[in-house]
């Protein structure tokens, strides 16, 4: 390492304030650090030459892979043309209009209008406010409360960490805030009762959101919020009828649906969004991640015809809507994404994530089921995961100490191959560029396997 690398690491050490890092470990120099300086599709390569296939695309974002000059190229002639102008009051660009229409045009068809801002967070915030104002032009005023799911994942700001249902984002911040509950997991393998059949087990979150809307007061509640497939959570695909249950339960109670789609929008379930794939009929849809591949941050929150109209009643009562970023529809961000779609549709990714995501779960399914310690190898598309349990037989767990799944995610990035350890549970996942090869969906499986014998035997 020279002179140069030294000072780097004291002023990462020193300076930076990372996102989700064990701070204490990271300014004493007791954990590595790694700084990444370049990439290629699904490989990227860091400061002291390693390579490693990156099978989280990031964290779920680079969709396209690394290293698109396209994108990067479309970035570069925005910036020389208008690098900003803002949005409010009527104003914009050519390139977040063109964006705009892309988007409607690949989401269901009962979508219109696209609010644009600049990360999943921001936008589940957005799409908050766009309900109680729905309510509150509907004459509905105590209509405000939101549901989440426990183990859902929708940001970390203060309203969105609060519909986060994980117990880090809410541990020593005073969260959840009162407005948000939380309701069952769909998440049939840590059922409460195994004997139930994946169906019963729907049914089950069903009633269980229905007492809990009853409990409340129907009149109380104004939303549902949900990825189509839980994330961050576990990468846990809906058990069957999930959906529909859940959807004849919102109907029956007057409730709106927000579908956020941060990370399975544009592709990643191998559809173009995860509404279409499972069957949902959303509000509003939140989006962020494959937007842009995280070329640049922007994120959106698409609003149904219905709800649409009623926003419109509400400016004609009462003025100009009173909700903006300084840099929504950021024309350098709204370029990345034009590029980005366009990308997605050339390279057929949407079909790849379909047949590519397929191969790599029968993969790790043929390597991992059938070791002893693995619960359940399991996802959609292109996301996977693998529940690591202490006695499969009688599904019993680890205890969080051993950190089984950190372990093994180590030991895997230690073969070149990035995954993630979900953070709660021992859960490795999987969620590469949709442009992920077979003979990569190979190195994964194989570093994979490795990994789980080193730690597990
Ligand atoms: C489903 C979902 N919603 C929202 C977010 C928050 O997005 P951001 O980190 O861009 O604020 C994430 C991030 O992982 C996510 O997975």
């Amino acid at each position: 390492m020279n002179a140069h690398d030294n000072e780097l690491t004291a002023w990462d050490r020193d300076h930076f304030f990372h996102p989700s890092t064990h701070m204490g470990q990271h300014a004493r120099g007791e954990s590595p650090n790694r700084i990444v300086t370049g990439g290629e599709g699904c490989t990227i390569v860091d400061r002291d030459g390693r390579r490693s296939l990156d099978a989280f695309a990031g964290l779920y974002c680079v969709n396209v892979g690394y290293g698109r000059t396209e994108i990067a190229e479309a970035i570069s002639r925005q910036a020389h043309e208008l690098a900003y102008y803002h949005a409010y009051v009527g104003h914009g660009s050519e390139v977040a209009i063109r964006l705009a229409k892309m988007i409607v045009e690949r989401a269901p068809a009962h979508m219109s209008r696209v609010y644009f801002g600049l990360s999943g967070s921001d936008a589940n915030e957005t799409n908050i406010k766009l309900v109680w104002y729905y309510n509150n032009v509907r004459g509905r005023p105590q209509k405000k409360k939101i549901i989440s799911r426990w183990r859902g994942y929708h940001g970390s700001g203060v309203m969105t960490g609060s519909l986060t249902g994980l117990d880090l984002f809410h541990k020593a911040f005073d969260l959840p805030l009162a407005p948000i509950l939380h309701t069952q997991a769909p998440y049939y393998f840590r059922r409460p009762d195994l004997d139930m059949s994946e169906e019963d087990f729907s049914s089950f979150c069903a009633a269980e959101l229905e007492a809990l809307i009853e409990r409340e007061g129907a009149d109380t509640i104004a939303a549902f919020i949900g990825e189509p497939l839980l994330g961050t959570g576990g990468i846990v695909p809906p058990p069957a009828g999930y959906w529909e249950k859940i959807q004849a339960v919102l109907a029956r109670h007057d409730i709106l649906l927000i579908a956020d789609e941060v990370v399975t929008g544009f592709g990643r379930l191998g559809t173009m969004f995860g509404s279409e794939h499972y069957g949902l009929k959303p509000d509003l849809i939140t989006i962020a991640k494959g937007l842009t591949s995280a070329y640049a941050p922007l994120s959106g929150s698409i609003v149904s015809k219905d709800i649409w109209d009623v926003l419109v009643q509400g400016s004609d009562a009462m003025g100009p809507i009173g909700h903006g970023w300084t840099y929504s529809a950021h024309p350098l961000c709204a370029a990345a994404g034009v590029a980005n779609l366009a990308l997605i549709d050339e390279l057929g990714l949407v079909d790849n994530a379909r047949e590519v995501g397929a191969y790599l779960r029968g993969a790790l399914t043929d390597a991992l089921a059938g070791h002893r310690n693995v619960g359940e190898v399991r996802g959609d598309g292109l996301l996977a995961a693998v529940e690591f349990v202490a006695d499969k037989d009688k599904r019993v767990f680890f205890d969080a100490e051993h950190r089984i799944g950190p372990k093994v995610a180590a030991a895997l990035a230690a073969r070149g191959v990035i995954g993630r350890a979900m953070p709660q549970g021992d859960i490795l996942g999987f969620a590469p560029p949709l442009c992920l090869t077979k003979e990569e969906a190979d190195t994964i499986v194989a570093a994979a396997t490795g990994a789980v014998r080193e730690v597990l035997g």
